[in-house]
């Protein structure tokens, strides 16, 4: 029987060590699938060498002075339908993406976001729980890993979270870091998850 190995393609804004635990997954084996494009809003990220080092194709689509979110969906669209992506995994993509452009990649966005469901969205999720829990109220945040079906801001069906706690002695960077290497955990776990769903699903349809 064909091994089906899902196709994807991650799109990024910045350091893309999250990129970097999901191309180390693929090449240990540990997430069957394939990185067949990085995409990037921003052109000299971090995130650009991680994927040429990898030699997956990267493209940047930078937005253009005056250029309606439409437009620049359009563009993006072009380029990530070119990956023919199974899955595309939106990995500190710091872009809301319009219903255009997700309308053709129905329940296969995947957004990873720095908080717990419902919780701190948009930019900067870490930073604000952190000042949160030194005024003395929060004791803990999280990550999640959720589909995006439409425009809002990191909501959409969890997929899977986890709580990650802030101690009394914690620094902003040993809380970052915490969270950081919880999301590359789970990231890499619940896309592992998705893959192996979408390959029972192929393999169904190739014998019926
Ligand atoms: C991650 O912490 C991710 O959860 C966050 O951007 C960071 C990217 O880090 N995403 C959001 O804040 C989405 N609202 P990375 O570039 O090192 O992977």
């Amino acid at each position: 029987m064909k091994v089906f190995r899902p196709r994807l393609a991650v799109m990024v804004s910045g350091n893309g060590s999250n990129l970097q635990a999901i191309l180390d997954a693929c090449e240990h084996g540990l997430l069957r699938a394939d990185v067949v494009g990085v995409v990037s809003s921003k052109e000299g990220v971090p995130a650009i060498a991680r994927a040429e080092r990898s030699k997956v194709s990267v493209v940047v689509v930078a937005p253009v002075p005056n250029e309606t979110r439409a437009a620049y969906d359009l563009r993006l669209l072009e380029v990530v339908k070119g990956f023919s992506p199974d899955i595309v995994v939106l990995a500190g993509f710091m872009r809301i993406l319009s219903n255009n452009f997700l309308q053709q990649f129905p329940s296969q966005v995947v957004n990873l976001h720095p908080a717990l469901p419902g919780e701190l969205p948009g930019t900067h999720s870490i930073e604000r729980a952190f000042a949160e829990s030194r005024d003395n109220w929060r004791t803990h945040s999280g990550i999640t890993v959720h589909l995006v079906p439409n425009e809002g801001v990191d909501t959409g069906p969890v997929l899977a979270s986890e709580v990650v706690p802030i101690h009394a002695h914690d620094t902003l960077e040993s809380f970052t870091e915490r969270m950081h290497e919880r999301e590359h955990i789970l990231l890499v776990q619940t896309l592992n998850d998705l893959c192996q769903n979408f390959v029972a699903g192929q393999e169904i349809d190739s014998v019926s």
